[in-house]
């Protein structure tokens, strides 16, 4: 019943807010739109809200949005989550530009919050950094990924793009090969959170200033396997690997149900499947450092 379109925004609590506004406008290139004491509100520099930063004792992703159909009946989304057990809460004026929102939580614990209406948080921004042009996508480590993503599938609309086996699962809720990440592990966290950039020159630039601030690359660019999109992935201060990718699998008409053809594609047409790990994960690229790898471990 509920089929989330499209990421709005990810929340994180993290435990130096001041150092965290400054990674994520100085470097990441998005722009702080309003700040409250605790609690910091970052877009685009299209003016699209992408993330909202709190003050805590520790660094960690706590809610994610999603956008719903225009005019969606909250009320009737609520009495729906009810019968399947589901508690949720509508709220009024919940974020900048946004009147209304329905939160519930997910079974790792991550708030997810629904809003089908939105503005603009300003438009044509100037940015310092990177400067990425939409929030793509946030992965997490999760005891059990083929549950979570039967969740997912059920509760919130999305179809899965692609499994590496049975342990690692790409969820797409619109033409993006993925919004969403699942990775089975000891432990639950988020594994990376993803900003789409404009072309392979951005991801360029963003290791130009990498390489300006010595912050190191932790892995790529590359171009992978899965979604082929070309990435590269650093860290924040708060530990947290962040990932520009450009050139991501796009499914542009469900029922025909393969991704729009490129170059890159082994398979033809690149359909949803299980990849294997008896190849490399990338088409090309270097594989991940110890930095990189050390993200799966508890
Ligand atoms: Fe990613």
């Amino acid at each position: 019943m509920i089929k989330a379109r499209r990421i709005g925004h990810a929340a994180f609590e993290t435990p130096d807010l001041a150092r965290a506004i400054e990674y994520y406008t100085r470097v990441n290139g998005l722009v702080l739109t309003s700040q409250e004491r605790n609690r910091a509100f970052l877009a685009t520099k299209v003016g699209q809200l992408v993330l909202e930063l709190t003050q805590a004792d520790t660094g960690r992703c706590t809610k994610l949005s999603f956008e719903v159909a225009p005019h969606s009946d909250f009320d009737g989304i609520s009495r729906h989550l009810t019968r399947e057990g589901i508690r949720s809460d509508i709220r009024s004026d919940p974020l900048p530009g946004t009147s209304k929102s329905l939160t519930f939580q997910d079974p790792k614990g991550t708030t997810i919050e629904l809003f089908a209406d939105w503005q603009y948080l300003g438009a044509h921004h100037q940015v310092v950094g990177v400067g990425p042009l939409k929030l793509g996508h946030v992965a997490f480590i999760v005891h059990d990924a083929k549950a979570i993503a039967d969740f997912y599938q059920k509760v919130l609309g999305f179809r899965v793009s692609d499994w590496v086996e049975d342990f690692f699962v790409f969820m797409r809720c619109g033409p993006d090969h993925h919004t969403i990440n699942f990775l089975s592990g000891e432990t639950v966290r988020m594994h990376h959170i993803a900003f789409e950039v404009k072309d392979f020159a951005q991801i360029q630039t963003a290791c130009e200033l990498f390489g300006e601030r010595d912050i190191p690359i932790i892995w790529g660019p590359l171009r992978h396997g899965p979604g082929h999109n070309v990435s590269t992935y650093h860290r924040n201060p708060d530990d947290q690997v962040v990932e520009f990718y450009t050139e991501l699998d796009q499914m542009k008409d469900e029922e025909l149900g393969y991704f729009e053809p490129r170059p890159w594609h082994h398979d033809l047409p690149q359909r949803p499947k299980v990849w294997n790990r008896s190849k490399p994960p990338t088409v090309w690229g270097p594989p991940p450092t110890e930095d990189y790898l050390r993200n799966r471990q508890p």
